[in-house]
């Protein structure tokens, strides 16, 4: 057991030094000293990129001014790739790092078209590559714990869904002639596809939905608010799930106020579950004739497996950084079983993957074909 590989390498595209996502995933993996950054193309700008091989202490022989040049030089050497660039990069991107047989965790969404991303999944599946996508909120501990107590039936047969993505970081947008912040490329089509708002905010709840109920979305209809901008910018769903319950999906990036909220309800035949991620160490449970009571994470009265998952003691937050951690914690692991020819547990399992990456796609285009179609009803499949 001496020779057991305990240490991982990865390399980055995208997250450089002003970029959002990228130093988000750094830190997280860095909660768990199992992985090594040594080699990346953090920006398509090179002098940013060799800012970034100082900051991040990466040899500069290990900097690369080209994704594909990275994937072909490093096919070998590294254990995955965490690809953290806008939207429109991360098919080309995430194709050529599986195709030089480096397994990928890849920031939502996946990719731009739904063929796309079923290019993806095809060829993980033919290399056998593990792939995550980094739909980070099922990473938190109470949404696990949600998941095992619906598996278990605590709330009976589910009914009703109502689920939300609340932000205003758009807001401003409404009242400019030209978009002028060019960093903002999520809101111009070249960049992010046929969807805003949909494809960024939505497709999170569309994962974690089904992440915790296991239920998956038959059809749905849509209104999409594109108050003369070029993408949607306030959704509005109403889902029908596999089951025949229903559901309502709003999503919002001009909410002036709201601090990037999920709100999840959840209700059954005998309770319900509410999470806000807001407060992300706090469920709330109602059982039918009861009073509701809250649950905390690490805290008492939590008998399913997932409540053992904190990190720290109960009463100090937990929070994002420890979700994205909690996604590379099981990939890692699987990364690291395979490598020692262990046998793979469904825990190490547990991290959102390319066919869920595949789901938020085709959940973004039935979406807005909904809203383009006079909100008629649209079967996913
Ligand atoms: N999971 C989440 O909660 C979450 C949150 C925020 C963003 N995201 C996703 O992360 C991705 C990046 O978002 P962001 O907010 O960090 O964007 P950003 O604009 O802040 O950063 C993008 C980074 O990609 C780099 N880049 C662009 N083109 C490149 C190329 N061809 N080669 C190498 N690097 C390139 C840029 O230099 C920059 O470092 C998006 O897909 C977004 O949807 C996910």
């Amino acid at each position: 057991m001496e020779n057991r590989k305990k240490q991982v390498t990865y390399g980055m595209v995208g997250g450089d030094l002003k970029a959002l996502i990228g130093e988000c995933h750094r830190k997280a993996i860095a909660l768990d000293p199992r992985a090594k950054l040594v080699c990346g193309c953090f920006s398509a700008i090179d002098e940013l990129n060799d800012e970034c091989a100082e900051a991040y202490h990466v040899d500069k022989s290990r900097v690369y001014y080209d994704a594909a040049e990275m994937a072909k030089k490093e096919a070998g050497k590294i254990d995955f790739v965490s690809i953290c660039t806008p939207n429109f990069v991360h098919y080309s991107v995430a194709k050529v790092f599986l195709e030089n047989g480096i397994n990928v965790v890849c920031e939502k969404p996946l990719t731009l078209k739904p063929e796309e991303a079923e290019e993806l999944a095809r060829i993980a599946k033919e290399k056998n590559l593990l792939f995550a996508v980094d739909y980070c909120y099922s990473g938190y501990v109470m949404c696990k714990v949600m998941k095992q107590m619906i598996a278990r039936g605590d709330i009976g047969d589910i009914i009703s869904i109502n689920a939300d993505y609340m932000e205003g970081c758009f807001l401003p947008l409404l009242s400019e002639k030209e978009q002028v912040n060019t960093r903002i490329w999520r809101t111009d089509p070249k960049y992010s596809g046929i969807s805003n708002t949909c494809a960024d905010d939505g497709t999170h709840v569309e994962h974690l939905v089904h992440y915790v109920t296991g239920l998956k979305v038959r059809r749905l209809l849509a209104t999409a608010d594109t108050f003369g901008k070029k993408l949607d910018l306030n959704d509005n769903i109403i889902l029908e799930y596999e089951n025949g319950a229903h559901g309502a999906y709003w999503f919002s990036q001009v909410a002036c106020g709201s601090p990037n909220e999920i709100n999840l309800r959840i209700y059954g035949t005998k309770g319900s579950l509410e999470w806000h991620q807001t407060h992300p160490d706090e469920v709330r449970f109602a059982r039918a004739g009861e009073a509701a009571q809250i649950l905390y994470r690490s805290g008492d009265g939590i008998d399913v497996p997932a409540g053992k998952l904190g990190r720290i003691p109960y009463g100090h937050p937990e929070g994002y950084y420890i979700a994205i951690a909690n996604v590379y914690r099981n990939f890692i692991s699987a990364i690291l079983k395979r490598c020692n020819n262990e046998p793979l547990t469904d825990d190490d399992l547990d991290f959102p993957n390319v066919d869920t990456g595949v789901s938020g796609v085709k959940f973004f285009y039935a979406v807005i074909e909904s809203a383009k179609n006079d909100s008629r009803w649209v079967e996913i499949k």
